[in-house]
């Protein structure tokens, strides 16, 4: 037998996998079924104060290397999203994290804290999306000052562990962890997409994404996620949700030795299909089983040893 169960920020999860943002975490049926396809936890899309335009079509180009994704984070609002996460809270099946988003500091705190009224486990801070700006003209989580003050604003504001989701489009990815740490985080989720990319069609002359550039995910970006993941392990103490090209059981454990308690899978679901997350589950057990390793937890930043 072997216990993939793993404690985060106090919250138990029967297995590490959980669902990125952004990806079927829309509606509380489509985070329903990825719990049942073994999903430990679910991550629910970025959600704003108000309503919010995405970038105009095509979105998104991917290929079996990598996706590059120009979604630009279109959402209904906070109510809808109340609604929909609600509904799943109810249900009760798996822990619930709220990723939340905005353009300033000051809605950060607004969105937390009418999100923390539906009781989501954890809240998710998304300061790093490449495709939108902050109002200084970069995301947040390109400066430790800036981080900071997002998690500062948004601790006043909810009790709820706050989890914030960093850039890898930064030089030094450990220094802003500690900013983050030291204004209040209860953990970190690395990485966001990289870049931001851009692809060409050369028969039409042009970008092939309107919005011309776009996030890269998927299985192209697994070793910068996982650097990622190992500098932020040694200069922080709160635990990490590693993410980024996750693809299979063997690739969540590898992000797990370099530092993950958790580990989101996202553009994987495009494709393994959201089947993808029983699928992981049975090749961690495998590995586990042939390496004798009866404990999932025991394995939490095992190549810094
Ligand atoms: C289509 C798409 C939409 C995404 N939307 C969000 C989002 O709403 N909020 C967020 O924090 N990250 C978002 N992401 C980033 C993912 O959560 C994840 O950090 C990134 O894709 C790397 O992981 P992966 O390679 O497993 O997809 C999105 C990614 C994709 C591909």
């Amino acid at each position: 037998m072997v216990n993939l169960n793993v404690k985060f920020c106090g919250v138990d999860f029967k297995n590490p996998l959980v669902l990125a943002s952004g990806i079927l975490g829309v509606t509380g049926d489509s985070l329903r079924y990825v719990v049942q396809c073994g999903a430990g936890g679910v991550t629910s899309k970025s959600v704003w104060l108000k309503r919010h335009k995405g970038h105009p079509n095509p979105v998104i180009i991917a290929n079996e290397y990598y996706m590059l994704n120009a979604v630009g984070l279109p959402d209904a609002g906070i109510e809808k999203a109340k609604d929909e996460l609600g509904k799943f809270l109810k249900e009760g099946s798996a822990p619930l994290i709220a990723s939340i988003v905005a353009g300033k500091q000051s809605d950060f705190g607004d969105v937390a804290e009418e999100v923390s009224k539906i009781n989501p486990h954890i809240l998710e801070i998304n300061i790093s999306c490449p495709n939108v700006d902050d109002e200084f003209g970069k995301p947040f989580a390109c400066s430790t000052i800036d981080a900071a003050k997002v998690v500062e604003e948004v601790k006043k504001r909810t009790k709820l562990p706050i989890s914030v989701k960093l850039s890898p489009n930064v030089s030094n990815i450990a220094e802003i962890a500690k900013a983050v740490e030291s204004a209040g985080a209860d953990a970190i989720t690395a990485i966001n997409t990289v870049g931001p990319g851009m692809e060409i069609d050369i028969d039409m002359r042009t970008p092939v994404l309107a919005n011309r550039v776009g996030g890269l995910s998927g299985p192209a970006i697994k070793p910068l996620a996982i650097k990622a993941v190992f500098d932020i392990y040694k200069a922080v103490k709160i635990p990490i949700i590693g993410t980024g090209g996750v693809l299979t059981g063997r690739d969540a454990i590898a992000m797990m030795m370099a530092g993950a308690t958790l580990v989101g899978i996202g553009t994987a679901v495009y494709y393994r299909g959201a089947e993808v997350f029983g699928l992981a589950v049975k090749e961690m057990k495998e590995w586990c089983k042939n390496e004798g390793v009866k404990n999932i937890e025991e394995i939490i930043g095992a190549v810094h040893l």
